[in-house]
């Protein structure tokens, strides 16, 4: 059951995992961003973009890790409360990090439930191929919606030797449809396709009867995904190559730091418009008694 909710952007329904399925048939392109706070997902939810995703990416472009390993579950269950408190309609994932889903289905079980339970997430998202089944299953059984994750795998960074384009090869493209097909057997509802040939990536789609979601992956996936951070231009010394930078914030902002401090040093901010001055009785009352103190 679906429900309306009014936000910022007006009316506007939950989006849902049936959508996901009825935008594949449709042709309908699906929608996803990153974020991490809740000032973005509220931004986010006001464009009207269907999912967001609480990626593990904030290791890097939020906390300055240099790859996404190092971020913990509880750093992302903190990521993700905070966006599920600033966006109510679009469809939320948070994105499982490195060895939280790694050992027992039981445990990869109890990692992913506390997406949903404590952090108001619709899903999860993990990394990785047919060694992941049983953790999906076990997911998926106990009424956690999954989604997928192949191609350049940023957890994998230090066997995969870089963030390098994937499936380049006739050979490595097959083994990616076959864990395609495994995973969407396993139950994912939904599969990213990160830095992979358009080709590949457009067989993968059309093989699946969920939809792929593509980053570096082509324009036929089922949908697209952008990390907050290179969508709006945040970071002036670095965009992956895949990615497009629809706006430069990074120099606005630096721009509005620079006016900001200029106008502090000749003291022309605060201006009358941000000061709050004292009743002139009351100001009078104030100096007499300075005088007594
Ligand atoms: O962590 C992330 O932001 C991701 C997307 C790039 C799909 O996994």
């Amino acid at each position: 059951m679906s429900t309306v909710l009014s936000n910022g952007a007006g009316r506007r329904r939950k989006f849902n995992l049936q959508q996901f399925a009825r935008m594949k048939a449709e042709g309908e392109p699906i929608v996803m961003v990153t974020a991490y706070d809740s000032t973005s997902a509220k931004l986010a939810e006001m464009s009207g973009v269907e999912v967001i995703l609480v990626g593990d990416s904030v290791a890097m472009v939020c906390l300055g890790h240099q790859n996404t390993l190092p971020v913990t579950l509880e750093e992302m269950l903190h990521h993700a409360k905070a966006v599920s408190r600033g966006a109510r309609t679009p469809f939320l994932i948070g994105d499982l990090p490195f060895l939280s889903y790694h050992g027992t289905p039981e445990d990869a079980v109890l990692a992913a439930g506390r997406f949903l339970k404590e952090a108001g997430m619709d899903a999860v998202k993990l990394e990785g191929g047919g060694e992941r089944v049983p953790a999906i299953e076990a997911m998926v059984k106990s009424g956690i919606p999954v989604m997928g994750h192949l191609g350049l795998t940023p957890q994998k960074i230090h066997q995969l030797g870089g963030f390098k384009p994937q499936a380049t090869t006739s050979e490595a493209a097959r083994t990616l449809l076959q864990e395609a097909k495994r995973l969407e057997e396993a139950g994912i509802f939904s599969l990213v396709l990160e830095s992979v040939p358009a080709e590949v990536a457009e067989v993968v789609t059309n093989a699946l009867t969920i939809p792929t979601i593509g980053i570096g992956a082509g324009v036929n996936c089922d949908g697209q995904v952008l990390v907050w951070h290179d969508l709006l231009g945040l970071d002036e010394d670095f965009c992956p190559p895949f990615a497009k930078s629809y706006r430069q914030l990074g120099r606005v902002i630096v721009e509005g730091l620079q006016e900001y401090r200029a106008e502090v040093k000749e003291r022309s901010f605060p201006a009358p418009a941000q000061t709050r001055n004292m009743a002139p009785t009351e100001l009078l009352d104030f100096e007499s008694r300075v005088k007594t103190c």
